[in-house]
């Protein structure tokens, strides 16, 4: 029985009635539910080898500033101070372990702990910004550890520690890039060097293997410019180098052999489309595990580029759309709740799957919320009541549940001020974080608006009969009267999940759901909800990964399949079982022909779910293939396309050809040549044509045969031809 019946009154009489109530209406539904279904129980019981992150909660460290559970391993010289920001200040994994066991994390219910890059970082200072490599992002050898972060061994300690505690670990990773190589005429002590397991592969001045692009500085004017050329003067890899490729492909099955159960992926705006989905499509193939990427955005409006990376490329991304939402409204008040909604709607509309991107209020690269809100400490709850009840996958960054204050990095990192588990933020998590786990609506559900001016906003989130109703009123000088409020709760009285915590009091829903007038108090808020004991229907929640090859291991979430198993469709085939449960269903990719599937479940007693559709069946295993073809002139307003024979090349459908095609790149192409990096099957003959399409989509063809080539099994290619008059 998951029937939650919170009252903040707690005279016997008033609990006893509720019980009353409860039993009445739990009947009530039970009765009208047919088939009758065991209950939901536990949800989450496999906290390992699942790429569903639907019901966690994540909480983003920066190891090195979280806490220091090991001085032996703290570096020595001058990259250590632990008075200066951009130095090490000694926090490692045997830290981490050290907080799991004093029960800080499952306290605050938080269940995936998300660490910095845990490979070996360069380890003299960055001349170019005097800066220690402390955050991680400047590696050197993926194949081993940072030593300061710890052993391998530490690193194994850290993750069974955290699975036997039902936490998952993600690690941050970078592949664009190694460390920093050029500015100006300054020599770089390390040259960006790469090397495998101590082998030494190649530096960036010292390049035979051309492992990096060699492009300058990137001016972020163009998609293709940020994926060629550097970053602020890091080395940057050159993915379509067979060395790079088997490189990170192999690299990352270490971490995974390590028990990795998520991957945050740095800077996937700077990496090409094709080289990330081939290489995604290896990590999927060798282990089914949640991927998000981090594309930066620094506003709230759409970005067709990265729109199209969120739903095509196979991973999730952070959600820079909502956390900018979310930290206008709440944070400087320079946008209205009106506006935090409108942001809600549009990213729904944009993203296949919303419920599935991660969100946050600040990370490492943004003022701490805190500093945002001018210390407002009200500001900051506020902002975790929505962080936690809106859609997508919510990430705590470390310390702003203590109110961590601070600017821009090297400030946004500072050490971690307190493990105050009494802190109202940390309570607050500690009420909401659970509630992912028991109530799917947090989940799976939909968003609707329903009461909201702008101080106010009220929404309600709905998975079949599972409702979440959230309040927060911004306004810490003003109170609202919530009149004419609708929501669809069952009839009954409902106490606000957090206690009180924010002020939040009880509502009283009638049968057509209206809701009793009450008061919002200045600055307060509240969630009320229902969790409904079984599901008549099944329905799909989630889908993870959205993308694989036959054979691929996909975890379905939701609720209602029932404790027997039935069958699961893509399309019309029927797929492999591998485990079932009411909330989770893990199955084999079917061998279907690629294309994109709708998936259906059938429960054991033949009722069918909702369809899930999207699911991308890929040809085969995937490889990067750079397609270039030269002397293609077209006039202003024209682009070249490529099309092909195989699904990744969109079948001969122009509406699906790749592109538009890069041709501003010196060591690559200059108009008239085009190129794409693009995935394609390994080991595949493949047909394929250029075209070229002007703004309203006239497509001119290539004359002549089609191109035809073979793609290799393994590694890279470059298939490179002239534009056929
Ligand atoms: C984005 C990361 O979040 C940021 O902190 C880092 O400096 C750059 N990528 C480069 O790795
Ligand atoms: C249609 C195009 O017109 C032609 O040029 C191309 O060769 C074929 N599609 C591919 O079969
Ligand atoms: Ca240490």
């Amino acid at each position: 029985m998951n029937l939650q019946w919170n009252n903040r009154n707690n005279s016997f009489i008033k609990k006893l009635t509720s019980l009353l109530f409860v039993l009445i209406f739990a009947f009530g539904v039970i009765s009208t539910n047919v088939p009758v279904q065991a209950a939901a129980t536990s949800t989450d019981a496999e906290v390992t080898n699942t790429a569903s992150f639907s019901t966690d909660v994540i909480y983003q460290i920066v190891t090195d500033r979280f806490f220091d559970g090991d001085t032996s391993n703290n570096p020595t010289g001058s990259i250590f101070d632990k008075s200066n920001l951009q130095k090490y200040h000694g926090g490692d994994w045997a830290g981490i372990t050290q907080k799991l066991n004093d029960g800080y994390f499952s306290n605050m219910g938080v269940t995936a702990l998300w660490i910095s890059s845990p490979v070996e970082n360069i380890t003299t200072i960055d001349p170019s910004n005097n800066c220690a490599s402390y955050h991680g992002y400047w590696a050197k050898d993926f194949f081993k550890t940072n030593s300061y972060f710890g052993s391998v061994s530490d690193f194994q300690t850290m993750v069974n520690k955290a699975h036997a505690l039902g936490i998952k670990i993600v690690i941050d990773f970078a592949p664009n890039h190694t460390s920093t190589a050029e500015y100006g005429t300054m020599t770089f002590p390390e040259d960006g060097a790469l090397y495998k397991n101590g082998t030494y592969l190649g530096g960036f001045k010292n390049d035979s293997q051309g492992l990096f692009n060699h492009e300058s500085w990137t001016d972020f004017s163009t998609y293709e410019n940020s994926i060629y050329h550097s970053m602020y003067g890091l080395a940057d890899l050159n993915h379509q180098n067979a060395t790079v490729d088997a490189y990170m492909k192999e690299a990352i099955q270490n971490w995974l052999d390590l028990g990795v159960d998520g991957i945050r992926v740095d800077a996937v705006k700077h990496m090409s489309f094709g080289w990330q989905k081939n290489w995604l499509s290896s990590i999927y193939s060798y282990k089914s595990v949640f991927v998000f990427g981090e594309w930066f955005n620094g506003g709230v409006a759409a970005d067709a580029d990265m729109t199209k990376f969120a739903n095509d490329s196979g991973m999730s991304l952070l959600d820079f759309r909502f956390a900018n939402a979310v930290r206008n409204a709440l944070g400087n008040g320079s946008a209205t709740m009106e506006d935090l909604y409108d942001v809600i709607v549009a990213t729904d509309a944009d993203y296949n799957e919303v419920n599935d991107q991660v969100t946050f209020i600040d990370n490492h690269d943004m003022s701490r919320f805190m500093t945002l809100a001018s210390n407002n400490q009200r500001a900051v709850d506020n902002a975790y009541v929505i962080l936690l009840t809106s859609r997508g996958v919510p990430t705590i960054y470390y310390g702003s549940e203590q109110y961590a204050t601070g600017t821009t990095d090297p400030y946004n990192r500072g050490d971690m001020p307190s493990f105050n588990t009494n802190s109202t933020a940390y309570k607050v998590i500690s009420y909401l974080a659970p509630l992912r786990k028991s109530n799917p609506a947090l989940a799976y559900g939909t968003t609707s608006e329903r009461w909201m001016n702008d101080d106010v906003f009220i929404y309600e989130r709905k998975f079949g009969n599972n409702v979440v109703v959230t309040a927060v009123n911004r306004n810490q000088s003003k109170s609202y009267s919530v009149a004419g409020l609708y929501t669809s709760l069952p009839q009954g009285t409902y106490s606000d999940v957090m206690q009180g915590t924010l002020g939040g009091g009880t509502i009283t829903v009638a049968s057509t759901g209206a809701v009793n007038t009450f008061t919002l108090g200045a600055g307060q808020s509240a969630v009320w909800q229902y969790t409904a004991s079984s599901t008549a229907t099944p329905l799909i929640g989630n889908v993870d990964p959205m993308m694989g090859v036959a054979g691929n291991t996909v975890t379905i979430t939701g609720r209602g399949f029932g404790s027997t198993q039935g069958s699961v469709s893509f399309g019309t085939s029927a797929a492999q079982v591998v485990s079932w449960s009411d909330a989770q269903i893990k199955v084999k990719i079917p061998s279907v022909a690629a294309g994109k599937y709708a998936i259906k479940v059938t429960t054991a007693s033949g009722t069918a779910s909702n369809t899930y559709s999207g699911f991308e069946v890929l040809s085969a295993t995937q490889i990067s293939v750079r397609f270039k073809v030269n002397n293609a002139t077209t006039n202003y307003g024209s682009n070249v396309y490529l099309v092909g024979s195989v699904y990744e090349l969109g079948n001969w459908d122009v509406t699906k050809a790749i592109g538009p095609l890069f041709n501003s790149t010196s060591s690559i192409g200059m108009y008239p040549t085009w190129f794409y990096d693009v995935n394609v099957p390994a080991g595949t003959t493949i047909q394929y044509k250029f075209i070229k399409k002007d703004a309203s989509g006239n497509v001119i063809w290539e004359s002549g045969n089609n191109h035809t080539a073979v793609t290799p099994a393994t590694g890279t290619q470059t298939f490179s031809v002239d534009w056929q008059n």
